[in-house]
């Protein structure tokens, strides 16, 4: 059999979704994917049935349905003040992962260098070397995940090509501060990088914190990327609807990325999608104070194990630190949580650069009943 191809050495199939068929093979309770388990919004669910018997079956214009477009450039206008053009500003995209990957084949060539947060989420890894791209690890810093600005001022002077921030960060909860986004704004531009954002968790920054949409900074506008997603706002994570939001420079190179890697989004979810963006600022504050409570509930059920985790500023994950249970790895005691324990989280090695072996990641995105079925179980672990 001819080879492979030499590139994709470099990463395995996502550890992630791996610890999801794990757990469903041991009916584990998962909270290791983060996607929830109840509906999306009413007005989403009768949009998507109206849909179904519209004229929305066959290829939308490839870079986003217009009215997909007009109602994501009005909310993107609610909640950032940026006045930005639905023909000229946007890709939709198969969520945020395609923009991330189609942002990155855009504005990288092989050999050029990103600058990447460590812990990261998974997916950047990769996005790095199938665009041919090298990382620069910079790393956050537990408990606060703060980094290190001369860490970052080093990795800058390497001449990278873009810096990605995960903002709320997936794993770790981190929010950057507007102080943060500025510092790493400066260092880009007297470096002429671009700032590659991922921002699905922007509706899900816990109080006293808030989202700072990057791209709104003074003077950021021509140099930040956004990637962004439907998935995790509208809990519609099957959906894949995501988007790009650049300068129209860059987008037009996403543009032809995107052509080629999906030609489009689906367009019937992207007609009923348009439900969602159009709904007023009680859904998104309800959104947060359910969130809000699913953390505290969680949290509690966290500490009842004796162990210590991570407490998240936005998203919704915690890392729980493990070593005290005395296991080699943290795969090990993600294994051992699954099949002795039933529940399903993500061993923390699988975003860290460094190797960090203390933590599983679990998430929260579930009804209360569930979460509180997974702490019944994991009470378990108090008398390992
Ligand atoms: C930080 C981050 N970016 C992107 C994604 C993928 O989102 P989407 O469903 O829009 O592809 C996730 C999903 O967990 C995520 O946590």
């Amino acid at each position: 059999m001819p080879r492979t191809a030499r590139r994709l050495a470099g990463f395995t199939e996502s550890v992630i979704r791996g610890m999801t068929r794990l757990a469903n093979r041991h009916g584990a309770i998962n909270l290791s994917q983060g996607f929830p388990d109840f509906d999306p919004p009413e007005a989403l669910l009768s949009a998507l049935e109206r849909a179904t018997r519209g004229p929305h079956h066959q290829y939308a214009v490839t870079w986003g349905a217009p009215r997909f477009r007009q109602a994501l450039a009005g909310k993107v206008r609610r909640f950032t003040g940026l006045d930005l053009d639905p023909d000229r500003h946007f890709v939709v995209t198969c969520g945020s992962t395609e923009a991330m990957m189609a942002s990155m084949m855009a504005v990288c060539d092989p050999g050029d260098k990103v600058v990447v947060f460590s812990p990261f989420y998974e997916n950047y890894a990769a996005d790095a070397i199938l665009s041919g791209a090298e990382p620069i690890y910079v790393h956050l810093r537990a408990p606060d995940f703060s980094y290190d600005p001369a860490e970052l001022a080093r990795a800058f002077a390497q001449g990278p090509k873009a810096i990605i921030v995960c903002n709320p960060s997936n794993p770790c909860g981190k929010v950057f501060t507007r102080a943060e986004l500025l510092e790493i704004l400066a260092l880009a531009e007297k470096h002429d990088a671009f700032v590659i954002t991922d921002e699905p968790y922007e509706h899900i920054v816990y109080r006293p914190g808030e989202h700072v949409h990057c791209a709104s900074l003074p003077g950021a506008f021509e140099r930040t990327i956004t990637c962004n997603s439907l998935s995790k706002t509208y809990s519609i994570t099957g959906w894949r609807l995501g988007y790009v939001q650049a300068a129209p420079a860059v987008i037009e190179q996403v543009r032809k990325v995107h052509d080629f890697l999906t030609v489009g989004a689906a367009a019937p979810l992207q007609e009923a999608a348009v439900a969602g963006l159009e709904l007023p600022g009680s859904y998104y504050e309800g959104l947060l104070a359910s969130y809000a409570a699913k953390r505290d509930l969680f949290l509690d059920v966290l500490a009842r194990t004796g162990l210590t985790c991570t407490v998240p500023q936005g998203a919704y994950y915690t890392l729980l630190d493990v070593s005290p249970l005395g296991f080699r790895t943290d795969t090990e005691a993600a294994e051992w949580l699954i099949r002795e324990v039933g529940v399903a989280g993500v061993p923390g090695s699988s975003f860290f650069r460094e190797p960090e072996h203390r933590y599983v990641r679990f998430h929260f995105a579930k009804k209360e009943e569930t979460l509180r079925a997974a702490g019944e179980k994991l009470t378990r672990i108090a008398s390992r």
